[in-house]
């Protein structure tokens, strides 16, 4: 219908103009045809920008969010993208325009884990490099720690000094955060609107997201209180360790999944102002354990100045409960740490009280009937003393709810043996565990054994993968991002 000429100016024109302008012109051709008048062309609407979602998270409140924004800047009419830190690094962000950061803190005011190498990229880049990069940043945190927002602060103050300019003021978020974060994402759109120009917004589906509990029992800032039905020290003769078994009745039923840690709030001291709330991994199952909370505390001791000995506050106060005692408590739920589908294997590596949620989780395997094979590393200082539920993993021995269990028992010979030298001799078919699909869990402290922990799986992807360093790093952060390599340190 048309000749060559008219086709070339008509494909001209349509490389110039945007969608929207596309749908009116159809609209408008037709209108013309049928003889009706012919209206103004649309203003001139502006193409809104792209915007990249980054979100560093430990417990996953700042992924689910980093969901949600991306829904909501999708109704909005921007195209939106989200991705864990983890893998950003400076270079990255000199090649983005928009950015919106979504993060949290942990440890003393530092940022997650897997964002340690993001934040030292941007500490070590020098001059203003990000120049072209505007941004906005939302601080998850909890303002009962010393430093609140610590990592979203820092990081706004990094993005400022490398020249990248802020589109939307800081926003810091304590413990409430889900009741705030509409209104923040309101405000946001609403800047970048007045920015980039408001046109029509385009409806998306919105995704799921997981359930996050909110109300009473689920912050420190309405603890609900628990009644200790039975406490028991499951440290043997000789050991020179105190580690507690704990049974909880919470006053009122708690929702709660295996890998949630639970919240123990702390008498206020004569000075008056309450302590920081500490939290300890939860190590019952809710289908096995019905209406009951467990946990796994160790005593945690020191030498005073004076060469007496010395006690961590929580862990004294936990230690000191009589049966029948009441404690104020509240789920900190951990959105990463759950236990996968139920036909995938798990391996699981968890030395000292970093077995907790493992006794969680084999429970809850063994309750739901789930196929996936479970396979245990743990280990303490003596066998015959600390073998923490000794009689129960034997038991999931037998029934075959545990598949392996590795022990590594550090003073029961010359040389120091831990959980990682376990690993390293089960490489082989650890290999192949994680081959076919299996998910890593590691709990427990973070100093040094989730590091040596680490630096093993790297050296059984390295030994049995045929890989280079490079590239074992890259499979760990592939395992990482896909959620099968997760961790709950401390
Ligand atoms: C997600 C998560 C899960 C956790 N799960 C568990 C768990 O399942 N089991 C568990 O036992 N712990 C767990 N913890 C650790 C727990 O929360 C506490 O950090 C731990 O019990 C120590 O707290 P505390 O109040 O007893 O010690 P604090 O009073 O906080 O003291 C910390 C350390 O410093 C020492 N210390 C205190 N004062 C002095 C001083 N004046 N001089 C020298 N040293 C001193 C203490 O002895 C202690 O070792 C978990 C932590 C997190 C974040
Ligand atoms: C062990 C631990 C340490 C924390 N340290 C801090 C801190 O120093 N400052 C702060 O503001 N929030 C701190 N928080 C609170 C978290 O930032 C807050 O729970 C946040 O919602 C977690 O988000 P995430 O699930 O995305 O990691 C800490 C939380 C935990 C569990």
């Amino acid at each position: 219908m048309l000749d060559a000429s008219q086709k070339t100016l008509l494909n001209q024109l349509l490389a110039t103009i945007t969608r929207d302008q596309q749908l009116w012109l159809s609209g408008y051709l037709w209108g013309k045809a049928e003889g009706n008048e012919i209206t103004a062309l649309p203003a001139q609407q502006k193409e809104k920008p792209a915007i990249e979602i980054f979100y560093a998270t430990e417990t996953g409140n700042a992924k689910a969010l980093a969901l949600q924004l991306m829904n909501r800047l999708k109704n909005a009419g921007y195209k939106a993208k989200n991705s864990a830190v983890n893998r950003v690094k400076i270079d990255t962000l000199t090649q983005c325009t928009l950015a919106v950061f979504l993060i949290s803190t942990h440890g003393e005011g530092d940022p997650p884990t897997s964002a340690q190498s993001f934040f030292d990229s941007l500490r070590n880049a020098q001059g203003t490099i990000l120049g072209d990069l505007s941004y906005a940043v939302l601080g998850l945190g909890d303002s009962s720690y010393t430093i609140f927002c610590g990592a979203a602060t820092t990081l706004d103050a990094q993005l400022a000094r490398l020249g990248a300019r802020s589109v939307h003021p800081i926003t810091l978020l304590d413990v409430d955060y889900a009741a705030h974060t509409d209104r923040w994402m309101d405000g946001l759109v609403q800047s970048l609107d007045s920015k980039y120009g408001a046109t029509t917004s385009t409806p998306t589906t919105t995704a799921t997201t997981p359930t996050v509990h909110t109300g009473k029992g689920y912050s420190r800032l309405e603890p609900i209180e628990a009644t200790v039905q039975h406490s028991v020290i499951l440290n043997d003769r000789d050991s020179n360790k105190q580690t507690y078994h704990i049974e909880l009745i919470p006053s009122a039923p708690l929702a709660y999944a295996c890998g949630d840690a639970l919240g123990i709030m702390l008498p206020v001291g004569d000075d008056g102002k309450e302590p920081t709330p500490r939290l300890y991994s939860i190590a019952s199952s809710p289908l096995a354990h019905k209406g009951e909370i467990h946990l796994t505390v160790a005593l945690a001791t020191h030498k005073n100045a004076d060469g007496t000995v010395g006690y961590g506050l929580a862990s004294k106060y936990l230690a000191d409960m009589q049966e029948g005692d009441i404690v104020r408590v509240y789920v900190a739920q951990n959105q990463l740490f759950k236990l996968p589908a139920m036909d995938v294997d798990i391996i699981m590596i968890g030395p000292g009280t970093g077995i907790a949620p493992f006794r969680g989780f084999v429970y809850e395997r063994a309750e739901r009937g789930d196929t996936g094979r479970n396979w245990l590393f743990f280990g303490d200082q003596h066998a015959h003393c600390d073998f923490l539920y000794q009689a129960e993993w034997q038991e999931h021995l037998a029934t075959g709810a545990l598949t392996h269990i590795d022990l590594a028992f550090s003073r029961d010979q010359e040389h120091k043996v831990y959980v990682q030298h376990k690993m390293l001799e089960r490489a082989s078919e650890l290999m192949a565990w994680i081959r076919g699909g299996a998910s890593i869990y590691v709990c427990g402290a973070k100093d040094p054994m989730s590091h040596d922990v680490d630096a093993a799986l790297r050296q059984i992807i390295i030994s049995q993968e045929k890989m280079s360093d490079a590239q074992a790093t890259d499979y760990l952060a592939d395992l990482l991002e896909l959620g099968r390599y997760v961790k709950d340190v401390y």
